[in-house]
């Protein structure tokens, strides 16, 4: 029996030639001050090539967007020839990348910028427990309680629907193939989402439209400066990743979402379950409501493996699985997936520090056979 997961898929003007994916994943490893990615980086993605498409992490879109120490960005100069160093060689090994671009809202910390400047959310309601990584005296990751948010006015908004234009534009510059705007896990969008969080009286607070309305005059934008087929759109429905509570109408909330997304024609609608649950189940009220509202491309994300990825493309609840921790410490995931080799298992410890140790350094099967690593 042929397998979808290693069948070609066509996504916008690229040939994927399998269904796997990379999801973005934030590793930390950027050069302070210019944020810039570090050269290894482009060492690690282009390891990971043989994806058929692979999102490139979390990357914000302006000093403001910034919610964790290390984290590249991609509003500068110094990015923008950082990130091209890592797309030529994505390039050069076959592969194909997105980049995902981040606003992180409330979710931060007045250190991460040189004005001390507050994080910014839909309103001032913040985080109670949550923490995020800031370096302390000695250049070293510490994690600190978020600082209380202040509310976006209007005008700031608008703004920053400018910034993923200008970002976006960037990342193209910087030989990205497109660029998934992140609107799930409790960042900047998934707040002006939540009814919980959003309290505001103007034109992006109330009913569902008009919380939903600053992603999509950002994906609109984004799509007019670098056009809707290199545009993907991430969410994370009934997601409480940093405090958030499950939307109460998730069928509405997210459907009308998903119709919307559908008329503005982009390249792909990205669902991640951070439960790893309903996604699994090809008759989740939510996964058939998402599949009927938007008929373009769909990933799936949240706790796949083998089987579990060929049984959700044979059930046609999504064209493209997206697999995050595995591609940690297998560099050559889509080649153990075909031939059913044990996975490698990720330290923890280098996840977001270590330099290129837990980065760089875990070798595929062909360089464990040969002892070549
Ligand atoms: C180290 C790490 C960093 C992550 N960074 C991001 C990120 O930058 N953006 C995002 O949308 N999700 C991020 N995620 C979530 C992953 O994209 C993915 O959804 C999650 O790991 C679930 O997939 P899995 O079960 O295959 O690991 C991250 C996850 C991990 C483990």
């Amino acid at each position: 029996m042929t397998r979808r997961m290693f069948s070609r898929y066509s996504l916008g003007g690229l040939s994927l030639p399998n269904r796997v994916v990379m999801a973005p994943m934030n590793r930390n490893r950027a050069l302070e001050p210019q944020l810039a990615p570090a050269a290894m980086s482009a060492v690690y993605y282009a390891q990971r090539a043989s994806a058929g498409l692979i999102i490139g992490e979390g990357t914000p879109v302006s000093l403001q967007a910034r919610g964790c120490a290390g984290t590249p960005g991609i509003y500068n100069a110094a990015q923008v020839a950082g990130w091209r160093w890592v797309t030529d060689a994505v390039h050069r090994r076959g592969g194909r990348i997105f980049l995902q671009l981040w606003h992180v809202g409330r979710v931060g910390h007045c250190s991460l910028r040189a004005d001390a400047s507050p994080p910014v959310g839909p309103s001032t309601i913040g985080l109670q427990n949550d923490r995020v990584p800031v370096l302390d005296g000695n250049g070293e990751p510490v994690l600190v309680r978020c600082d209380p948010p202040r509310a976006l006015r209007t005008e700031e908004i608008r703004a920053i629907v400018g910034d993923f234009a200008r970002a976006a534009g960037n990342a193209i510059a910087a030989g990205f193939d497109g660029v998934e705007i992140h609107a799930a896990n409790g960042y900047l969008f998934d707040q002006f989402r939540c009814p919980y969080l959003n309290d505001r009286a103007d034109e992006y607070g109330g009913a569902t439209r008009k919380r939903w309305r600053f992603l999509l005059e950002t994906v609109a934008a984004v799509a007019r400066a670098v056009g809707s087929e290199r545009v993907g759109v991430r969410i994370s429905p009934l997601g409480t990743a940093h405090e958030m509570q499950p939307d109460p109408a998730p069928l509405f909330t997210y459907g009308y979402l998903a119709c919307r997304l559908d008329e503005l024609r982009i390249a792909y609608l990205h669902v991640y379950d951070q439960s790893g649950s309903w996604i699994h189940d090809s008759q989740s009220d939510l996964l058939q409501q998402l599949r009927s509202c938007y008929s373009g491309t769909m990933i799936l994300c949240g706790g796949f493996d083998a089987a579990r990825a060929e049984a959700a493309l044979r059930a046609d609840s999504g064209d493209l699985i997206a697999f995050g921790k595995h591609f940690i410490a297998n560099p050559d995931l889509v080649e153990r997936l075909r031939i059913a080799a044990p996975l490698a298992s990720w330290h923890s410890s280098t996840i977001y520090k270590g330099g290129a140790n837990g980065y760089i350094d875990y070798p595929t099967l062909q360089q464990e056979a040969l002892g070549t690593h």
